[in-house]
């Protein structure tokens, strides 16, 4: 039995994208980059697609129609190379369009996507909505002398200020709450830019850490490899952890604008990797908090957010609060994940 079939796969959502387990199994990695067409059993169009992305480009169709899997396939955890739905030729076809349209209007660029029409609907609306437009909320009046980075780096230590003493290690319990409001156990094991996150799945517990060098991802069955972009949000997530100073994390950050957002205003900011990743940050005017981190994987079928809501800073007793509740979306997968308890300079093993 192969690890896809032998995990109920819908529940493994480790970090969100893996609808199917698209996980390859380690040793099977290979070099050159393998493409959909050399790795999945029965594709026609996406051929060429790096068989990494295939994952989150079916999870961009997925959100863009505003369905599931079993919009175009015969089931939502197997059976994929089936093409017994009709729509999953429909797609093939509107696959064929969107590249023409991009190769043909927009110089090869991905400007148009699935959602560019589709927009969360099965079918389009040409027709125009007849309903009054709501107005789209004006960004805030720009402050007269743009923040520096430093002011906001500072109101930001200030604002995760504790009245306890420096914490070397943190042994977390928390909650994940899932979207289809199920709900599993995690622990968080957690030391300066290293974290263990354990996932406690009814069949099977999925542990991902980030040692200061490397991530990697265990279930019961051994270790599994995930692709390069998620590996990557699992190391900022480590890195940002309990962590105010950014300028450890970022090689750039840049102040762009005031924003809103949920009615808040915020400091835009753009934090650049010494590896060229960009993060889009934004912290809250007013409490200095930083309360959402956003970052975009390219794909050939258009971009693929993730994104993480900072919220419930509460103080634990060291000398940094933590975000109680930490919200991850992505497309067609979101969770929150809820602290329970803290336990400091937990003896623990990273
Ligand atoms: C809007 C339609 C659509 C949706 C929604 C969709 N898919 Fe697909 N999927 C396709 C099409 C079309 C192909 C074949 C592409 C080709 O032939 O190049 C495909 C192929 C696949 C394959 C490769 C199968 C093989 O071995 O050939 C997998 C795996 C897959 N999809 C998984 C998923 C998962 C998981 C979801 C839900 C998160 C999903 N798909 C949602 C249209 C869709
Ligand atoms: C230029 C606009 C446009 C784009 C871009 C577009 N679609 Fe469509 N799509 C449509 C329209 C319009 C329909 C409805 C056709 C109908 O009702 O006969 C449709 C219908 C579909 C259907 C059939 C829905 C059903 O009722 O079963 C699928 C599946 C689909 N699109 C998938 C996709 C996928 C996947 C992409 C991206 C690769 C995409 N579409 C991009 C316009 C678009």
């Amino acid at each position: 039995m192969t690890f896809q079939t032998k995990i109920k796969i819908g529940t493994l959502f480790l970090f969100g994208l893996f609808a199917c387990a698209f996980f390859v199994p380690k040793g099977e990695m290979q070099t050159k980059v393998e493409t959909a067409g050399q790795r999945f059993k029965n594709i026609k169009v996406l051929n060429d697609l790096p068989a990494d992305q295939l994952g989150e480009v079916m999870n961009i169709f997925a959100a863009s129609l505003g369905g599931d899997c079993k919009k175009c396939h015969v089931s939502n955890d197997k059976d994929f190379e089936k093409d017994d739905n009709r729509s999953k030729n429909t797609a093939r076809a509107m696959i064929h369009m969107v590249f023409d349209i991009n190769k043909n209007n927009f110089k090869g660029q991905t400007q148009v996507s699935c959602n560019t029409c589709h927009n969360g609907r099965e079918n389009p609306r040409s027709v125009p909505s007849l309903e009054a437009p709501v107005p789209a909320p004006e960004r805030p009046k720009q402050p007269e002398v743009k923040p520096t980075i430093d002011q906001i780096l500072a109101n930001y230590a200030a604002a995760v200020k504790g009245k306890g003493k420096m914490v070397s290690s943190r042994l977390i319990q928390a909650t994940r709450l899932e979207g289809n409001g199920k709900s599993e156990p995690e622990t968080i094991e957690q030391s300066q830019g290293k974290i263990r996150v354990k996932v406690i799945y009814p069949e099977t517990p999925v542990t991902a850490t980030y040692d200061g060098t490397k991530v990697t991802t265990v279930t019961k069955t051994g270790e599994i490899q995930i692709q390069a972009d998620q590996a990557e949000q699992i190391k900022r997530e480590a890195m940002l952890f309990a962590n105010p100073d950014l300028k450890s994390v970022y090689a750039k950050l840049d102040y762009r604008f005031l924003d809103r957002l949920n009615d808040r205003e915020v400091y835009l900011v753009l934090g650049t990797t010494a590896d060229n990743q960009r993060d889009r940050l934004f912290f809250d005017k007013e409490t200095g908090l930083l309360v959402r981190r956003v970052s975009v994987t390219a794909t050939m079928l258009g971009a693929f957010p993730f994104q993480y809501d900072y919220s419930d800073y509460k103080d634990y007793g060291g000398s940094l609060k933590l975000p109680a509740t930490v919200a991850f979306a992505m497309p067609n997968q979101r969770w929150t994940r809820k602290i329970v308890k803290v336990q400091n300079n937990a003896k623990i093993e990273i």
